[in-house]
């Protein structure tokens, strides 16, 4: 298969992990004899620097034309705490997001068996926990008009949801969930807010049509007490764009760092993948960040384009670094291993099962 891949780096640790995941994909290419054509393009807080845009046109245009994007991580100290910023490195993310029409954002939770001592929840919590969130991701109060009184005293944001903006992305989430543990678990605040009212009624609808899916809804407050009570119960979590951001953060902490979670976010026409963590900054250049998030991110790429296979070579690879803990120190305190050599170890291990039938990894 041909691929054109738009790289954008971004902030932080964003282009040392995204290096990474490119190495597998080159491995992908070689082993499975694919054609990847990688094309490099600027965003966020270094592209603020360079042309005083978070999202330069040139790179909006390269995504577009790219048959899907490989996103690294956005977010700079320096704009965090300047109330008063005009552009912000997010803003370039946002409104990727927003113009390519990215509006599901696929968000795994997984724990794997040899990290289940890495989160703080007892092993007996987190065990067999395999969940999935479906995020809206281009409306709700991230899009909504913001408003700020001239005196600089009162502010707002919209949060404004269609019934057409919540019925696409709750139809691929059911349809998510026929395939899994048929189990799609709403979250909304709709004992306080209209908006989740409304989610509430056309989800409710849409089961209809999925009678082999179950419907549950939880308000989000009790959804995030719920995540860390009883992980392994949830199946398909299906919610809007703020709920979503923040049980996804939560999710990770069942697997054990939030350098594991990968997302794909899928429209219509474009999609783009990217770890669900930030740009780390303290972490820059260390060498320290765990790489496999963006790897993971790449193998859920491949899925999009009915590359199975090949996505399961990338995540067999990655459980081998998990086994024989070829990782990152945010996974084994004082690990001799860094961001290049896990990406090295993964990439090499990435091997057609077929042809490798007789091959014992162990
Ligand atoms: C994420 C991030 C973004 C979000 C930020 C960087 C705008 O936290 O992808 O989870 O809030 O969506
Ligand atoms: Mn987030």
């Amino acid at each position: 298969m041909n691929l054109n891949i738009a790289l954008l780096g971004g902030d932080g640790i964003g282009p040392e992990v995204l290096n990474q995941a490119v190495k597998c994909l080159q491995a992908v290419e070689e082993t499975f004899n694919h054609s990847f054509v990688f094309k490099k393009a600027d965003v966020g807080a270094i592209a603020i620097d360079k042309t005083g845009m978070p999202l330069p046109e040139k790179t909006l245009r390269l995504c577009r034309e790219a048959d899907a994007v490989l996103f690294g991580a956005i977010g700079d100290l320096k704009y965090d705490n300047d109330t008063n910023a005009k552009v912000r490195p997010e803003q370039g993310l946002l409104q990727l997001r927003k113009e390519l029409g990215l509006y599901t954002n696929i968000r795994p939770v997984f724990s794997h068996p040899t990290l289940l001592k890495n989160s703080p929840l007892k092993k007996e919590i987190v065990r067999g926990t395999d969940f999935v969130i479906y995020r809206e991701l281009t409306s709700g109060i991230y899009f909504g008009e913001k408003k700020l009184n001239e005196e600089g005293t009162i502010a707002s944001d919209l949060c404004e949801y269609t019934e057409a903006e919540i019925s696409r992305v709750a139809h691929l989430a059911f349809k998510a969930a026929k395939s899994r543990k048929k189990k799609l678990t709403l979250v909304d605040q709709s004992n306080v807010l209209e908006s989740s009212r409304l989610w509430r009624k056309v989800v409710t609808r849409i089961s209809e049509s999925y009678p082999e899916v179950t419907l549950d809804c939880l308000f989000a407050d009790n959804a995030a007490m719920q995540i860390i009570l009883t992980p392994a119960k949830f199946d398909v979590i299906l919610t809007g764009n703020m709920f979503g951001d923040i049980l996804s953060d939560e999710g990770s902490v069942i697997s054990g760092s939030i350098g594991l979670l990968p997302s794909a976010c899928i429209g219509d026409e474009n999609a783009l993948f990217e770890p669900i963590h930030g740009s780390y900054p303290q972490a820059k250049g260390k060498n320290i960040a765990n790489p496999i998030a963006s790897i993971l991110s790449a193998a859920m790429l491949l899925e999009h384009f009915g590359l199975n296979e090949e996505a399961y070579a990338v995540k067999m690879a990655v459980g081998k670094s998990l086994r024989k803990k070829v990782v990152t120190p945010d996974l084994k305190k004082g690990s001799k291993y860094g961001t290049n050599e896990v990406g090295d170890f993964i990439a090499h291990n990435i091997v057609d099962i077929e042809d490798d039938f007789n091959t014992n990894d162990e």
